[in-house]
């Protein structure tokens, strides 16, 4: 049954499916080879259970927090997916006011269909997301005009020398529809990038495999970091000796990440990776991270595992495609209303009453 205004994440999803071409969909929703990793990113937050706390004046709650100096409304940000207008026309400017006006960030993706500058015009708040090519000088280029363009941020992402097999996109043979461009990279003087067209393949599984430099290292990351004045946010990390690293490099935060399952099937599910790596990073680095959030009682559990914000991927894509702007906010807003219920009911008044004493893992 299709949903008449929908009350929760899934519900959403439900509904976007009927908005979207079958290739979007495809695109959207897959995850790498068997779908594992993807599965697993939901399946691990029913491992942990909460103990809530009673009797604490919950009257008020207070879900502000300050990310990289960013004063946000909640925990959440939109995490950064590429190519927003297979959604809706206005793609990523309506999901950019969307956040803007809920009060929560905003990452854009390299693979964007809209421009940073255009972007940055509904969201001044926007971190960019950054994909190093092999062309090192259409990075620099790139660095430097989203770094002009006002991003607050550069968030560049660990987990993909190569795109992750969505055996989908191969047999949809994925390209982008007439009029959908890389708007980042085509803003960039004498520059045109497409998404390949590829018998038998995705086109973006080329464009990675053609464009991307598969060489990125530690070293790489500091090279970044001289080329701008802007924090680094380094993204994919599973590990906590590669935690280490980025804040041995200069990160200000790291993002938990393992793409939504669309790299390598069978890594581990972002939530059981957080405490070991929060443990590790101490105060030296943000730990936020990603993966499987679709209640506000996966925010609460993330939250007191350690994570000081997470990001919400493809139901921001559900809200875009059901409504544009408006079903961003409204996904944005049952999130935040689900947290701030699952926070009274466990005796939370402000985020740093979430600690780890309100989780266990289930064996
Ligand atoms: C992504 N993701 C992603 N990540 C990134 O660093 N750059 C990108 O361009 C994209 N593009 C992208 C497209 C689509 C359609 C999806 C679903 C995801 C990964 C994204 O930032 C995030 O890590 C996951 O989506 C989080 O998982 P959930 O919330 O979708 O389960």
């Amino acid at each position: 049954m299709i949903p008449a205004k929908p009350i929760n994440l899934f519900e959403y999803e439900t509904l976007a499916r009927k908005h979207l071409s079958q290739m979007a969909w495809d695109y959207y929703t897959s995850g790498a080879w068997d779908e594992v990793t993807l599965q697993e990113n939901r399946a691990a937050f029913n491992r942990y259970r909460l103990h809530p706390r009673m009797l604490v004046d919950v009257s008020q709650r207070d879900l502000s927090t300050t990310i990289l100096g960013q004063s946000l409304n909640a925990p959440i940000l939109i995490a950064p997916m590429a190519f927003q207008c297979l959604a809706d026309p206005a793609g990523e400017v309506a999901t950019a006011k969307a956040a803007a006006h809920s009060g929560v960030g905003m990452v854009l993706s390299t693979l964007s269909t809209k421009s940073m500058s255009e972007v940055a015009i509904a969201n001044p708040y926007t971190w960019f997301q950054l994909y190093i090519h092999r062309d090192r000088n259409l990075t620099r280029a790139l660095v430097e005009y989203v770094y002009k363009c006002g991003a607050k941020a550069l968030c560049v992402t660990v987990d993909a020398p190569f795109l992750g097999r969505r055996e989908r996109d191969t047999r949809n043979q994925f390209v982008l529809p007439p009029g959908m461009e890389l708007a980042n990279l085509n803003h960039l003087k004498g520059k045109d990038l497409d998404i390949p067209y590829r018998q038998g393949e995705s086109g973006l599984f080329a464009y990675f495999a053609e464009q991307l430099d598969p060489g990125v290292t530690w070293k790489d990351l500091a090279w970044l970091r001289s080329l701008v004045p802007l924090p680094l946010v380094v993204k994919g990390i599973l590990r906590s000796d590669d935690a280490i690293r980025a804040v041995e490099v200069g990160a200000d935060a790291i993002i938990i990440s393992n793409h939504g399952g669309r790299q390598l099937d069978g890594a581990i599910a972002t939530i059981d990776a957080v405490s070991e790596i929060v443990a590790a990073v101490g105060d030296r680095a943000e730990v936020l991270m990603d993966g499987g959030i679709r209640r506000g009682t996966d925010i609460l559990k993330a939250l007191a595992l350690g994570a000081k914000a997470v990001l919400i991927g493809r139901p921001v894509l559900w809200g875009l495609a059901v409504a544009g702007e408006t079903g961003v906010q409204h996904v944005i807003e049952i999130l935040r209303d689900e947290l701030s219920l699952a926070m009274a009911l466990s005796g939370c008044r402000k985020l740093i009453d979430i600690d780890s004493s309100l989780v266990s893992r289930k064996s």
